[in-house]
């Protein structure tokens, strides 16, 4: 667990800013494709990071995504200052959603965003203080044998 970094980078998301979202995870595609992550795994990443950079756009004040990888594993940590999520396991539901009428508008609020990262990530972590903001943790394993 005590990887050598090869890259680690930062991102700003601000939240309400939808004429930007989706920035953050188009540079992490973008690093992923230069440093040559497996295709399978690289979907599975931007997925995750997408629809963790939509919730602090529709749910959260701001955040800062950093993308480490190393030899090993690619970990997103995603620390954001907003209205935080009261009950985790509500949240995580699929289909659940506090979505706003406009936000369904514009094709958000399927309440499948966080069930997704769950299922694109080898490991979640989640954890939130109402008033506060929210923390989520992903690890993706590099290697084949992915070491769950
Ligand atoms: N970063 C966040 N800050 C506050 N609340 C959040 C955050 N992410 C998710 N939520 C809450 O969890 C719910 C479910 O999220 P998600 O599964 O992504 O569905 P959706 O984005 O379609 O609402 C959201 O509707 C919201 O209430
Ligand atoms: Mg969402």
């Amino acid at each position: 667990m005590c990887d050598e970094h090869v890259l680690s980078q930062e991102f700003e998301i601000k939240g309400g800013d939808f004429s930007n979202a989706g920035k953050a995870s188009t540079s992490i595609k973008e690093i992923l494709r230069e440093i040559g992550i497996d295709s399978s795994i690289m979907v599975r990443v931007c997925i995750a990071a997408y629809e963790s950079e939509m919730n602090v756009v529709m749910y959260a004040r701001r955040a800062t995504l950093t993308l480490s990888v190393s030899p090993k594993m690619l970990n997103l940590r995603l620390e954001d200052e907003g209205q935080g999520i009261a009950d985790i396991p509500k949240a995580m539901q699929e289909g659940f959603s506090t979505a706003t009428n406009e936000m369904r508008e514009m094709g958000f609020g399927a309440g499948m965003g966080l069930p997704n990262i769950k299922k694109n990530a080898d490991h979640l972590e989640i954890s939130s203080t109402p008033g506060k903001g929210t923390s989520l943790d992903l690890t993706f394993f590099l290697n084949k044998d992915r070491e769950k």
